[in-house]
């Protein structure tokens, strides 16, 4: 059934019990409302999570029923429509009925996260052991992965299970790093270059692994280092984001206010026991710079510890190359040379390096 027809027939049942509105009217305006909801209207209070539409694979079933929120006229409350059972085959088909009707996010229930969770470890972990599938759809598929937990830890930093997934994540991408050993072009095709801070921290957590791979660490380093990068902006959940997304320039009580997000981030996953010393070092110190101009501590040097100073590289190049609310993305080839010459006293030169070099495999 045309899920808009299940839109129209959930309409007329609401409009039972208040017949005095036109019915055709109703479904129009849903329609239209489904793409415009309320800034501040939080689903996830209703009990459901963002499933976006990358997130399908095509030939795998669905893990779980996938809503899309009608806000009929006069309704405070969205009626989730539903689009897709759990359970049927996703296809392309799909994909682009849904992309002609402007659908690019559809809502689960938050019941179903351990459903989910099973769904992208098993497509995973079929891809990549697929000699068939191709090292740019296994780097699609776990880009996905790492979005939708990157946006379930900052829609609720305090659940278990999706730390639980993440640390399962972080295992299957270092070896998908180590044996497919993706080119920088892979991974960056994949890259959205409008900021969001989830897209952000996945962004800076893959390129942190492929980076600490071409540079020859141990698996283990390369594991944690790329859980600390997915949480490194986690105390952001904490930041008023009236200030994140403000489009001019900060008073000094703003910037004071952002500054205190590694300290954030740091307290938040030692109270949480998720994550050993130095991943928790990694959290921390993402800011300081070598110079000892950064923050919180203003460290200098040997004293940041290896893992801060991969994602500190990492972090500005894809704070630079993508779209903030106070200014356009620069290009690649840009960023590299102001991070050469205007930043250069604020990078360990070495990982630098290494990184324009893995930029240019
Ligand atoms: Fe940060
Ligand atoms: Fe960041």
């Amino acid at each position: 059934m045309c899920f808009w027809q299940s839109a129209k027939e959930k309409v007329v049942a609401m409009a039972g019990k208040t017949e005095a509105l036109n019915l055709a009217d109703r479904l129009e305006i849903g329609k239209v409302q489904a793409r415009s909801l309320p800034t501040d209207l939080n689903l996830r209070e209703l009990g459901y999570v963002p499933f976006r539409l990358d997130y399908l694979f095509s030939e795998f079933h669905v893990p779980c029923a996938l809503y899309v929120p009608v806000l009929v006229q006069g309704e405070e409350s969205p009626t989730f429509v539903k689009v897709l059972e759990r359970g049927q085959m996703f296809s392309e088909d799909w994909r682009w009925r849904l992309s002609e009707e402007q659908i690019t996010v559809l809502y689960a229930e938050e019941a179903d996260l351990v459903a989910i969770g099973s769904y992208f470890r098993e497509s995973l972990e079929a891809a990549l052991e697929d000699a068939w599938v191709s090292v740019e759809d296994q780097a699609r598929m776990l880009r996905a992965h790492g979005a939708f937990l990157a946006e379930s830890i900052f829609g609720d930093p305090y659940h278990p299970d999706v730390h639980e997934s993440a640390a399962w994540w972080t295992g299957a991408a270092s070896r998908f790093m180590a044996q497919k050993t993706p080119g920088a072009s892979v991974l960056y095709r994949l890259f959205s270059r409008r900021y969001q801070v989830y897209t952000h921290c996945v962004q800076v957590a893959l390129l942190v692994m492929a980076v600490c791979r071409a540079m020859g660490w141990r698996s283990r380093d390369i594991r944690d280092a790329g859980t600390a990068a997915l949480y490194h902006d986690i105390g952001k959940a904490w930041v008023d984001s009236r200030i994140l997304n403000k489009p001019g320039s900060l008073t000094r009580e703003e910037l004071e206010h952002i500054h205190r997000h590694p300290l954030q981030a740091h307290e938040h996953l030692k109270r949480m026991g998720w994550m050993n010393a130095n991943q928790l070092e990694g959290v921390l110190s993402h800011h300081e710079s070598m110079d000892g101009t950064g923050y919180p501590h203003g460290l200098k040097g040997k004293h940041i510890h290896p893992y801060a100073r991969v994602i500190h590289v990492v972090d500005c190049f894809d704070a630079i190359t993508t779209d903030r609310p106070y200014r356009l993305r620069t290009s690649p080839y840009k960023a590299l040379r102001i991070m050469l010459n205007e930043m250069r006293l604020s990078f360990d030169h070495h990982i630098l390096y290494k990184y324009i070099q893995f930029l240019g495999s």
